[in-house]
């Protein structure tokens, strides 16, 4: 609950919002109840969920990162999002590699999702350099999207040359 309000003012940035499909603009009650039901319930629940990113010389929250089941899905889906200031640096594909290799070396899971709104350029090609593939286009929460897939065999013979 400490990222609160570093993650309110994350999410009063349209830009930051426009292709999340979550509803937008948050209010400061709304954020910890995203918080609360969000990534601490899912720790408890399935054990893992969605983490802070912070940057490693002063700790300070700069957006999130990781790994969430998807009931609706059954899967489990990896999900990223950073303030601005901290966009083309690199750090979605960082922290999804990191992301990656806690779920399929310490979950040992067999396969991690994504979904995207196809306009996504950005996301798309955080994925992409990732290893996943596209697996199907498809319409969820009422709205177009492109779900990704990344098995772990594939994961294994091929992880991107990047160390975190
Ligand atoms: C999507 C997001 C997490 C990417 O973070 P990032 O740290 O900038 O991503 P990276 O730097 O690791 O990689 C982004 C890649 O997309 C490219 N890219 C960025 N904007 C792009 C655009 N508009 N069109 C095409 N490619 C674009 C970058 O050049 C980079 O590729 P490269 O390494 O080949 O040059 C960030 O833009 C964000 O937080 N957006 C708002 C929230 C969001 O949309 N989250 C994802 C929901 S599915």
């Amino acid at each position: 609950m400490d990222d609160v309000e570093a993650s309110y003012a994350m999410e009063q940035d349209p830009d930051v919002n426009r292709y999340t499909n979550d509803g937008g603009v948050k209010t400061l009650q709304q954020i910890e109840e995203v918080i609360s039901t969000g990534p601490l319930m899912d720790y408890e629940t399935y054990g893992f969920g969605r983490f802070a990113i912070e940057l490693k010389k002063d700790s300070k929250f700069i957006g999130f990162t990781g790994l969430k089941f998807m009931e609706d899905l059954g899967r489990v889906d990896l999900g990223y999002r950073l303030v601005k200031e901290h966009w083309g640096k690199g750090l979605a594909t960082e922290s999804g590699v990191a992301s990656l290799r806690f779920g399929f070396e310490e979950l040992d899971l067999d396969e991690i999702v994504a979904t995207i709104l196809p306009e996504n350029l950005a996301s798309a090609n955080v994925l992409s350099k990732l290893g996943f593939t596209l697996e199907e286009e498809l319409t969820m929460y009422g709205v177009p999207q492109q779900l990704f897939s990344l098995q772990r065999a594939a994961w294994q013979t091929k992880q991107p040359p990047i160390h975190v």
